[in-house]
C-alpha cells in the first residue's frame, strides 16, 4: 500500500521554513491506519515485546493499538507535568525548539523488553531522549518503529544502535 498519498505536506509550519508531514490524512483512512499499525505490529511481532513506550503525543495514537496487536503492556512517555507519579525526565534539543520528556519511575521491571514507537523520526532528539529515559529503568529496548523516518534530518545516527524500522522515508 502506498501511505505517501496519505501524507500532506504543511509548508512553513509550525515554524518558517519547516516543510511539516501531516499524518492526519493517514491517520483518518480506514485502510491506511489499518494498514500502518499491522505492518509495524507484523514487523516486531517475533521480537518477544513486552510492552510498547510510545511519545506524547502522536506516537500515542499508533503506540497503543501497535500495542494491542501484540499482545503487550503500553507506557505512555510524556511532556512534563502530566505524569501524576514519581518520574523520571530528560530535557532535550528539539527541530524547532527545546522540550522536555517524563516518563514514570515504575514503567518497566528490569529487563523487559520494549518497543519504542513514535510517528516519526526528525532530528533524532526525541528518540534519544525517550530511549535514555527508559534504559534508565533497566528496561532494553529490542527496536525503535515509526510510520515516517526525514532521512535528511539524521535521526537514525543519533539512535544508530538500535533496530529501526519505518513505512515511509522522506530525503
Ligand atoms: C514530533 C514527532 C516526534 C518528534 C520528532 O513531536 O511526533 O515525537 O517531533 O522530532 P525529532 O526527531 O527532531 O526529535 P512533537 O514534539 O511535535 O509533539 P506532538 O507529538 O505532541 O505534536
Ligand atoms: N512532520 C511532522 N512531525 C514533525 C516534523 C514534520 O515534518 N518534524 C518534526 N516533527
Amino acid at each position: 500500500m502506498d501511505l505517501r498519498k496519505y501524507i500532506r505536506d504543511i509548508p512553513d509550519f509550525p515554524q518558517k521554513g519547516i516543510l511539516f508531514r501531516d499524518l492526519t490524512p493517514l491517520m483518518g483512512d480506514k485502510d491506511a491506519f489499518n494498514y500502518t499499525v499491522k505492518e509495524i505490529a507484523d514487523h516486531f511481532r517475533t521480537f518477544h515485546v513486552d510492552k510498547v513506550a510510545a511519545i506524547e503525543a502522536r506516537g500515542f495514537i499508533f503506540g497503543a493499538p501497535i500495542a494491542k496487536e501484540l499482545g503487550a503492556g503500553f507506557v505512555p512517555i510524556r511532556k512534563p507535568g502530566k505524569l501524576p507519579y514519581e518520574v523520571v525526565r530528560k530535557e532535550f534539543q528539539l527541530e524547532y525548539g527545546m522540550s522536555i520528556l517524563e516518563l514514570h519511575k515504575d514503567a518497566f521491571k528490569k529487563g523487559e523488553r520494549v518497543l519504542m514507537i513514535d510517528d516519526l523520526l526528525a532530528t533524532g532528539g526525541t528518540a534519544l531522549a525517550a530511549s535514555e529515559l527508559v534504559e534508565s529503568l533497566g528496561a532494553e529496548i529490542v527496536g525503535w518503529g515509526f510510520v515516517v523516518i526525514l532521512k535528511n534530518l539524521k535521526g537514525e545516527e543519533k539512535i544508530g544502535k538500535y533496530h529501526i524500522f519505518s513505512l515511509v522515508n522522506f530525503d
